[in-house]
């Protein structure tokens, strides 16, 4: 099943890439996110392991139109939500206006160009944007979050979270979705030729097993690291930077 991974597109192509996807895709994930179930349960489990406090101030990594920010917004002093895709930006804004939330802030910037001073951020999170980076990116990301985080201060990653297929839990995953989209016909049958080629190719998905994340983590100087399983294929990590 282990295949070897393809050589990775460069930084500029795959944040044009994303940019382009994202702002078409951005109405539909801010009209389907919130109906989906299993991507409920993970925002959950973020916001559970993030532990919010009231003078916390906050940056979210790939927002969306707001699934995590906007609760986060409602438990912590600020939030800066970071997208690349403006349209995403856009309906998070509006989404906070409707909601009378006021401490959030969005910018639209691919998360490879951000820079904050170090020791500067409580908390950082990101809910299933990181696979969409390059693996060098993951990890370069993984260092610079570490950088910006005061002491004390907590990393948690939400993701779909699965490798290529040696280890026994990324191969029950990627038969399992098979198995899924079989059982749906020939819409599924389509989505299994898009999907795989995107994640046999690593254009546009490319998660890393848990093991992967906890070991960035650490090598990064987190503390504390654990990995926990949401459902299907989604894990949460966390870390904290140490006193
Ligand atoms: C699957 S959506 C998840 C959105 C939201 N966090 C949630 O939990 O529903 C992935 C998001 O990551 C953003 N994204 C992808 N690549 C990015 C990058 N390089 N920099 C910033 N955002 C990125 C996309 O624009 C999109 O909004």
């Amino acid at each position: 099943m282990a295949t070897s991974p393809p050589a990775p597109l460069p930084a500029k192509r795959n944040i044009a890439r994303q940019q382009r996807f994202w702002n078409r895709q951005a109405a539909s994930w801010d009209h389907g996110a919130g109906n989906n179930p299993g991507l409920v349960k993970v925002v959950k489990t973020v916001l559970a392991e993030a532990a919010p406090g009231a003078s916390d101030h906050a940056v979210d990594l790939g927002c969306g139109s707001g699934q995590v920010t906007l609760a986060l917004a409602r438990r912590s002093a600020s939030v800066l939500a970071i997208d690349v895709s403006q349209k995403m930006i856009d309906l998070l804004l509006d989404n906070a206006r409707r909601q009378q939330i006021t401490n959030v802030e969005g910018r639209a910037i691919p998360i490879e160009q951000l820079d904050f001073a170090p020791g500067s951020i409580d908390l950082v999170v990101s809910n299933y944007a990181l696979h969409h980076l390059r693996d060098a990116d993951k990890a370069q990301v993984v260092r610079q979050v570490f950088s910006w985080l005061r002491p004390g201060g907590r990393f948690v990653l939400g993701d779909m979270m699965f490798g290529r297929g040696v280890e026994k839990r990324d191969r029950e995953i990627i038969v399992s979705k098979l198995a899924l989209l079989v059982r749906k016909g020939p819409g599924g049958w389509w989505r299994i030729a898009k999907n795989g080629g995107r994640y046999v190719f690593r254009t546009q998905e490319r998660p890393v097993s848990m093991a992967t994340w906890v070991a960035m983590f650490e090598e990064a100087g987190f503390e504390k690291v654990r990995a926990v399983p949401v459902v299907n294929e989604a894990a949460v990590v966390f870390g904290i930077h140490p006193d």
